[in-house]
């Protein structure tokens, strides 16, 4: 039978302690996506005018900022407006750290931040070579940037103001997903990894585990009857909803909308609470070995 990533609705209306929902790192794990319908990014009035797409320097996709160092990348403006810009998205950093160790407090000491993005440039219109063409099914997995097994952590929050959805389609589980593709994937060149960070293409050791993750990556966008025909569902998240998943496990394709907030985490495998579901433990099942 035909399954579908599940969408899950939480009622909390806080970021911080208060809130009732913790404890749930079974269904993240487990591949659901968490949905906050009543849990806004509420902006200062001063910083109502940063929902506009000239704040971005029209290179990057989004108006970033890297962690530890807080530097920020892809915005124009002066010395002020970068410093409110900065200050905006700094918080939604701190909200969603504080309320992502509230829904998963086993991951407490080992959630990395990773960068924090705000995106004021409509998903649509945006030309892109299939391989990063984000409207079509996939999860995320990087050419240059291998995690190693490390999971992707991610918080999202609409912060649309004309009552525009971020528009979603999920798939299939990812044991579904990986048992498509798994049986035609070839196991890396000898020596390719090597090469590969040798020459500067990828920033660390592309392990095997890499490799077939990109590889779903790939062969996912580039199957036209999977990204038509496969299971998949419509999700929309409204103005003022937060959506927590692991981005490296749940099958997703952003269709549309514009305004959004993001927060990377990294959490290692290992400090799951349980690493067996993780995407790796999953292909190490179903292969019946380790991915290096
Ligand atoms: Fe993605």
């Amino acid at each position: 039978m035909a399954r579908v990533t599940p969408v899950v609705d939480f009622p909390d209306r806080s970021w911080a302690h208060d809130g009732p929902t913790r404890g749930v790192e079974a269904r993240v794990e487990a591949g659901e996506v968490l949905r906050f319908p009543y849990l806004p990014f509420t902006l200062l009035e001063s910083e109502l005018r940063f929902r506009d797409p000239r704040w971005a320097d029209g290179k990057a996709k989004n108006i970033s900022l890297r962690w530890p160092s807080g530097e920020m990348r892809g915005a124009v403006g002066n010395a002020s407006e970068l410093a409110a810009l900065k200050a905006m998205i700094t918080r939604y950093a701190e909200q969603s750290e504080a309320f992502a160790l509230r829904l998963f407090p086993h991951y407490r000491g080992h959630l990395a931040r990773g960068n924090t993005s705000f995106r004021p440039v409509n998903i649509t219109g945006r030309v892109t070579s299939w391989r990063k063409d984000d409207t079509r099914l996939h999860v995320d997995a990087f050419p240059s940037n291998p995690m190693q097994g490390t999971r992707l952590l991610r918080v999202f929050c609409n912060v649309n103001p004309t009552g525009r959805p971020r528009a979603w389609r999920v798939g299939e589980p990812f044991e579904d997903h990986a048992k498509r593709y798994l049986p035609t994937i070839r196991q890396p060149l000898p020596g390719s990894a090597w090469l590969l960070e040798r020459t500067g293409i990828t920033k660390r050791r592309r392990t095997e585990y890499d490799h077939v993750m990109l590889q779903l990556h790939d062969r996912a966008k580039a199957d036209k009857a999977f990204q038509q025909g496969s299971p998949q569902a419509h999700v929309d998240f409204a103005p003022g909803t937060t959506w927590v998943v692991f981005s490296d496990q749940v099958l997703h394709a952003a269709m549309g909308g514009q305004h959004m907030m993001e927060q990377t985490f990294y959490v290692d495998v290992a400090h799951q609470q349980r690493p067996e579901t993780s995407p790796r433990g999953t292909l190490e099942r179903l292969l019946g070995r380790e991915l290096r």
